[in-house]
């Protein structure tokens, strides 16, 4: 029996020492040690050897376990070791190689814009709003003062959900939505995407953004509306850009205007840009009219208000100097990259 062990201990031994790999020892241990190994199968045959050699063979059996578990555990420690080693060597950082560049990406020439047109107004005061896109036909037209006959509408062809429900062509319906919450005054501005039964050309797309103005306290006057707007123009385009209002017609402003700039590339001679005019139209204003603040309970004899609209799409053009609208919804990311 106990040369049977001094064997097998040896030949544990020497499958230990060849193992190069940790579930080589493992094998190893199974073989010798486990459930159906060569020691336990000792320890089973214990019922062959007489009853007064039982402790002494018990106690060989034991060491040679535990000698045999004491290898595997230093082979094993000494493997995982050498394997951390290398990996250590095989994952060496070299600190001095270029930084490979992460791929930032960057805001739309749109969202420049409106970013732009945002910082201007909250310097001046103007909380930032929104409203719906989808949205009822009273807000989009009734409420402003544009009736069911009224040729505005058409003018305004949009996608319609049911007869009451639409996809607003404007973000004036954002006026009603604040004027109807009755916290006055009013100073906002409501930036939003809108939409149009247009054909895609140059300068129209079915949908497009619009920012919305809308002052609304006492004493307000058309002196208010063109201090603002001229303040605007000139932090937009530059400070010696001019304005110029023209008479023109929104069912909802009573007087209303269209306002241009100066052409900020050739300052108002005339050039390709503004086409030889010299100024450049950019937004449509007025003072709201008295019908339109009635139907929002607020007394036109105690307050009045000025309203506008400004195409986002076209001051991103403007500015970034872009000649076709398409460009900027094609995520042609050679394109976008220039902003
Ligand atoms: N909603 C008008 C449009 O889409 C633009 C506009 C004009 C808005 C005059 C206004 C305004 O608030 O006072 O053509």
């Amino acid at each position: 029996m106990k040369e049977k062990l001094e064997k097998l201990k040896e030949e544990a031994i020497r499958q230990i020492n060849e193992s190069d790999a940790l579930d080589k020892l493992n094998d190893v241990r199974v073989n010798f040690l486990g459930k159906k190994g060569e020691i336990t199968s000792v320890l089973k045959s214990m019922k062959d050897v007489a009853p007064e050699d039982r402790p002494k063979i018990g106690q060989l059996v034991n060491e040679a376990r535990e000698e045999i578990e004491k290898m595997l555990d230093e082979a094993k420690t000494n493997m995982e070791r050498k394997l951390r080693e290398a990996k250590m060597k095989a994952e060496v950082i070299d600190v001095t190689l270029p930084a490979q560049k992460s791929n930032m990406g960057h805001r739309h020439p749109n969202t420049i814009a409106l970013e732009e047109v945002e910082r201007i107004f909250i310097g001046m005061g103007y909380e930032v709003v929104e409203g719906p896109e989808v949205e009822k036909d009273y807000y989009n037209f009734e409420a402003l003062n544009i009736p069911a006959d009224h040729p505005a509408k058409d003018e305004q062809d949009t996608f319609y959900v049911n007869g009451d429900i639409l996809l607003r062509t404007q973000t004036s319906g954002v006026q009603i939505h604040e004027m109807e919450k009755g916290r006055l005054p009013i100073r906002m501005i409501a930036p939003g995407r809108v939409f149009r039964a247009d054909e895609v050309d140059a300068t129209h797309s079915p949908s497009f953004h619009q920012i919305e103005g809308l002052v609304v306290d006492k004493n307000i006057t058309f002196a208010d509306l063109k201090g603002t707007l001229a303040e605007f123009a000139r932090e937009l385009f530059g400070e010696d850009t001019k304005v110029k209002f023209r008479p023109h017609h929104f069912p909802f402003t009573e007087p209303s205007a269209e306002m241009d700039v100066s052409c900020f590339k050739c300052g108002g001679s005339g050039c390709r840009f503004c086409k030889g005019e010299g100024w450049i139209e950019i937004l449509g204003c007025g003072m709201v009219h008295p019908k339109v603040l009635r139907m929002c309970n607020i007394d036109p004899e105690e307050y009045s208000g000025f309203a506008f609209g400004v195409g986002l799409e076209r001051i991103a053009l403007l500015k970034y100097e872009i000649d076709d609208m398409r460009l900027l919804y094609e995520n042609d990311i050679r394109f976008l990259k220039q902003f």
